[in-house]
C-alpha cells in the first residue's frame, strides 16, 4: 500500500520537505470531512435494510443525524481558517473505503458483518478526532476543540452501544436462522 492509498492528499508533502503545522491541520479536517460522508453514507445504507433488529436501525438513524453534525462542526472550523471544503475530495477516501468494504455487502450474515465494520469505524472516528484535538492544540487552533471534544464523545457513546449490543444481535441472529426466517438484516 503506498502512501497515497492511505491519504489522498499525501501526494501534496513529498518526503522531507517542510510543511507547517496549519497545513497538516487542515489536512486532517478534510480527512475527517471525508470520513463523515463516508459514515453518513454507509449508515444510510444499512437504514434501508435493516428490517428485524428495529433497535439498530433506531440508533443508526440517530448516529446519522450526529454524523450530519459533526460535519457541520467540522466545516465550521474549516471556515474559521477561511477553507472551503468540496465535496467532490470526500469521494477519494482509500483507507476507510476499503475499512467499510466489509459492509453492506449481500451476505447470509449481513447484520453481523455490518456490527463488526461499524464497529471499526466508530474507532476510527475516535481515533480521527484525538488527532484533531492534538493537532489544533499543538498548532494553536484551539477554538475547535470543544467541538472535536463533542464529536468524539458521541463517536464512543455509538461505539459503546455497539459493543453492548453484538451478543444481543448474534443471539436474536442465531435464532431467527435456526427457526428458517429471514435473518440477515
Ligand atoms: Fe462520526
Amino acid at each position: 500500500m503506498s502512501q497515497s492509498d492511505i491519504n489522498p492528499n499525501a501526494a501534496a508533502y513529498p518526503t522531507g520537505s517542510m510543511v507547517n503545522g496549519t497545513t497538516l491541520f487542515i489536512t486532517g479536517l478534510h480527512n475527517a470531512h471525508a470520513m463523515e460522508t463516508q459514515a453518513i453514507q454507509i449508515l444510510s445504507r444499512q437504514l434501508d435494510r435493516l428490517e428485524n433488529y428495529p433497535d439498530m436501525e433506531a440508533q443508526i438513524r440517530r448516529h446519522v443525524a450526529e454524523s450530519e453534525a459533526q460535519r457541520a462542526r467540522l466545516d465550521e472550523v474549516l471556515a474559521t481558517l477561511e477553507e472551503t471544503h468540496s465535496m467532490l475530495k470526500d469521494s477519494a477516501l482509500g483507507m476507510v473505503g476499503n475499512l467499510m468494504a466489509l459492509a453492506h455487502t449481500p451476505a447470509a450474515d449481513e447484520v453481523i458483518k455490518n456490527t463488526l465494520a461499524n464497529y471499526a469505524f466508530e474507532h476510527f472516528e475516535i481515533a480521527a478526532y484525538e488527532t484533531l484535538i492534538a493537532m489544533a492544540d499543538a498548532t494553536g487552533h484551539t477554538a475547535g476543540i470543544t467541538a472535536f471534544r463533542t464529536s468524539l464523545k458521541e463517536e464512543q457513546l455509538m461505539a459503546h452501544w455497539i459493543h453492548d449490543h453484538i451478543a444481543i444481535t448474534t443471539q436474536k441472529f442465531l435464532v431467527l436462522s435456526e427457526a428458517g426466517l429471514k435473518a440477515d438484516r
